[in-house]
């Protein structure tokens, strides 16, 4: 399955993993210190590591630099490649995740994952100050999402996802990509705890959104998150 790594800032890269038979991507979001470590939001599936692996170092950065790994959630797209990442990080590893995912994680991996508190913010790096949005059953109970705040960045996990290839940051309205996700996959949980989540999104000032399946998505981030609050299902 073809793994691609895009360079979206001077210190964000996108890898993406298309899987054909699902017609679904999976990105992982890797932010760079200006001397070179590495936070991983999303680690992809432990399988895909070295593929991973592979285009981080074609990029001039190395995986020995893997600092700290976000996990929007307990799920195997999300956290799987974290025993591979510790067999070859050389930093003092620092897991973050919603309280109840880090009791997984601790308990599987044992990684002594530092659980954050909803809306907490922690800077990683100078310019890189992340917030922890709880978004509790969007899809999962420990679900979160990270608002990097310098860059008016939002990485939504499992929310406005989209089938199809990662092609960059999409400027089109993709509003109908994103609702057939919905239908299609039917993931996402009761109103009451969406409307939440969506609500607590949409008072940060965002610029673009980058899901974890599907492109980037920009210009149009108010209409997404009004759109999906008028959803029925
Ligand atoms: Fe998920
Ligand atoms: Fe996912």
């Amino acid at each position: 399955m073809p793994s691609k790594i895009f360079k979206i800032l001077e210190n964000l890269y996108v890898n993406s993993i298309f899987i054909d038979k699902i017609g679904l991507s999976f990105n992982q979001f890797i932010v760079v210190s200006k001397d070179k470590k590495i936070t991983i939001i999303e680690t992809g599936f432990r399988n895909d590591f070295s593929a991973l692996s592979t285009n981080i170092t074609s990029c001039g950065l190395s995986p020995e630099n893997i600092e700290n790994v976000i996990v929007p959630h307990f799920e195997a797209d999300e956290m799987g490649a974290i025993p591979e990442i510790l067999k070859v990080s050389k930093q003092k590893l620092k897991v973050y995740a919603h309280p109840i995912c880090t009791f997984g994680l601790n308990d599987i991996f044992n990684v002594r994952a530092k659980p954050v508190n909803d809306n907490e913010v922690i800077s990683v790096f100078e310019g890189c100050s992340l917030k922890f949005i709880h978004t509790k059953h969007v899809h999962q109970w420990d679900s979160l999402v990270v608002y990097w705040i310098e860059q008016k960045i939002l990485f939504s996990s499992d929310l406005f996802i989209q089938k199809g290839e990662f092609t960059g940051i999409n400027d089109e309205n993709c509003i109908t990509e994103i609702i057939d996700s919905i239908y299609k996959e039917n993931y996402l949980p009761s109103r009451t705890h969406l409307n939440h989540a969506l609500d607590k999104i949409k008072e940060n000032k965002i610029n673009i959104i980058f899901p974890m399946h599907g492109s980037g998505l920009s210009h149009h981030i108010d209409f997404y998150i009004d759109s999906l609050k008028e959803l029925t299902f």
